[in-house]
């Protein structure tokens, strides 16, 4: 059983990218800008989002985060996103979901401007990435796609069932797994709360993406046997024996599940860390097509 250490390979993607910003500072130029935009205070989210900052400056990146009241009115937080779209100094940026359930997200997400839409959200970027065109690629399903190209996992012709149809994993990483190109050319499978006997489906798969939030959900008796699992889920469970009171497990029952795989990914430590990595990957992109388009 080989693990898909994304722990590693994060920290490989995140020198590269170290590099990069070095011989651009090196040449003159300011440093790649990634501001967070932070509403409310979903304990998750600011987890994500101090992680997220705590890269950028790992990488040499400048990063911002801005936080707002979970009160805060659409109209207002419309206003950030626009003044964030004509902010030169900003290369790319995100506003972190989930957002207070009295603010239309997809309002949001389609008030920013695609070109420094580094989650790959906003609908030109979702056609675009449909469509097989150059865009941003959502930082999950990304790094999902570097982990398989990395461990050289064959993807032609193979069955992948992805479990859950989020917008930001389940339906982009499905997509991607049935493009014509590598990592993708798989039958793919995409499973929901809808769909009946899903283990039924996952047994025949040779490739397994599970993003549902639901621990232990995948069993050892819901896979076939030398199959690749992928986990993209993360949950807390309470843990009086940690400090913080809780540990974070995926999707998959890791323990009776790795026994039986040829890859799987662990929780913490597998997709977790590639989202961060892709991210900053998408960061880059951004600052370069910024700086080739003003000229700089
Ligand atoms: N919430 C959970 N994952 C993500 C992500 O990748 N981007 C944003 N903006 N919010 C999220």
């Amino acid at each position: 059983m080989v693990l898909l250490d994304g722990k590693e390979l994060s920290q490989q993607i995140c020198q590269g990218i170290s590099r990069s910003v070095g011989n651009s500072v090196r040449s003159g130029k300011r440093k790649p800008h990634l501001v967070a935009v932070l509403v409310g205070g979903n304990a998750a989210s600011r987890t994500y989002v101090s992680a997220k900052a705590k890269a950028c400056e790992a990488v040499g990146f400048r990063s911002t985060v801005i936080h707002k009241s979970a009160a805060i009115a659409e109209e207002e937080l419309l206003c950030v996103v626009s003044e964030l779209n004509r902010d030169e100094g900003v290369d790319g940026f995100i506003v972190q979901l989930p957002l207070p359930a009295h603010v239309d997200a997809t309002r949001v997400i389609q008030a920013i401007d695609p070109q420094k839409d580094v989650d790959g959200f906003h609908p030109t970027n979702v056609g675009k990435l449909v469509l097989g065109l150059d865009t941003f690629i959502p930082a999950t399903p990304y790094g999902i796609l570097e982990l398989i190209r990395h461990y050289e996992i064959p993807t032609a012709g193979s069955r992948v069932v992805v479990v859950g149809r989020s917008d930001i994993v389940g339906k982009p990483i499905g997509i991607l797994m049935s493009r014509k190109a590598y990592p993708g050319n798989a039958t793919v499978t995409l499973c929901h709360s809808q769909t009946r006997n899903v283990g039924e489906l996952t047994r025949q798969a040779d490739i397994v993406i599970t993003a549902l939030g639901v621990p232990g959900f995948l069993t050892a008796d819901r896979i076939k046997a030398g199959s690749v699992v992928i986990d993209v889920g993360i949950s807390r469970v309470a843990d009086p024996s940690k400090k913080s009171g809780y540990r974070l497990v995926g999707d998959v029952d890791f323990e009776a599940v790795r026994q039986k795989v040829s890859h799987i990914t662990p929780v913490p430590g597998g997709v977790g860390p590639m989202t961060i990595a892709m991210l900053l990957k998408n960061t880059l992109q951004a600052y370069e097509s910024h700086a080739a388009a003003v000229g700089k």
